[in-house]
């Protein structure tokens, strides 16, 4: 495994010879908390997993087993006001939509506690694996706020309004079980499984043709769009793969029943 070593202390980034970017929150002690310096470093992250083309697909995670990331640092909070309050939740905002909006397949691998912007920055993935001991929770309502970094947005579109407006007024915690189960994650397995369960699902991924992935994922970011304009959306991103070469590829493979080569073009 080859590591970037560019001065990082709260996030680690590490590329494995897969071109799979594994990027660990590094604050264990604090249960991976999210203060200002674990947002620049992990928005560093992304902006060089995307650039490397070496990368094909991303994992983020939290260091040890206990949480993932137990949110937003409360240390934090008491400086907020109205003002500067709206800041922070837009900062945090622009960090996980630029992981929404990664070209390359982001999965969360959920090692523990996944609780307000932990959750939110797991439902910023495109895929979530969780460890079986993992546990979600929206408990901002507890500290007088409400979720800031996504969570009233893309929680209810991945579960429903319902069920959504439970996590979030209620503030009361899920098992991993329990968010499987209400589509909130896409696996749960032993903790000694979840970064090769995270791996094995890139594998799949990247097998596929990139640049047809990378549309895809555009199209689903945008599935929330008004019907009629969503197929818009999907007919004009079907051409733009109709397009390219890899589709000539993968059609001349499928009738010659051999394997395609794809060149991510
Ligand atoms: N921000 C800042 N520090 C946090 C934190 C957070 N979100 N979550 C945990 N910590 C810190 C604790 O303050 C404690 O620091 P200390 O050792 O300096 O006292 C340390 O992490 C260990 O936490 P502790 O609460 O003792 O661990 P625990 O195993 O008993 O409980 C949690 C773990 C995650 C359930 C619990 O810490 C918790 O509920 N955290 C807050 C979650 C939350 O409300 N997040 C949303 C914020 S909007």
């Amino acid at each position: 495994m080859s590591t970037e070593t560019t001065a990082l202390q709260t996030v680690r980034y590490e590329v494995d010879s897969d071109g799979f970017a594994l990027i660990t929150i590094n604050r264990p002690d604090k249960h991976n908390a999210l203060n200002h310096q674990v947002l620049t470093e992990l928005d560093r992250c992304i902006r060089q997993a995307r650039q490397d083309e070496a990368v094909k697909g991303v994992i983020i995670t939290g260091a040890g087993e206990k949480s993932f990331c137990a949110g937003a640092d409360i240390q934090q909070f008491r400086e907020l006001d109205a003002y500067s309050g709206h800041r922070f939740a837009l900062y945090g905002q622009a960090v996980f939509n630029r992981i929404e909006e990664m070209p390359k397949p982001v999965i969360a691998a959920v090692n523990g506690y996944a609780l307000g912007g932990g959750c939110e920055l797991a439902i910023a993935c495109h895929l979530r694996v969780a460890a079986d001991h993992a546990v979600f929770g929206q408990p901002e309502v507890s500290l007088g706020l409400i979720p800031g970094y996504g969570g009233t947005q893309r929680l209810p579109r991945l579960i429903g309004r319902g069920l959504a407006a439970e996590l979030i007024l209620t503030g009361e915690r899920i098992s991993a079980r329990w968010a499987f189960e209400i589509g909130l994650v896409n696996r749960v397995v032993p903790i000694e499984h979840l970064l090769d369960t995270a791996r094995e699902l890139l594998q799949k991924i990247t097998s596929k043709a990139p640049v047809a992935v990378a549309l895809a994922l555009e199209a689903l970011r945008q599935s929330d769009l008004p019907l009629r304009q969503g197929l818009r959306l999907e007919a004009a991103l079907f051409g733009q793969a109709c397009g390219t070469e890899d589709f000539r590829e993968g059609v001349d493979a499928f009738l010659n029943r051999r394997k395609p080569v794809f060149k991510g073009r």
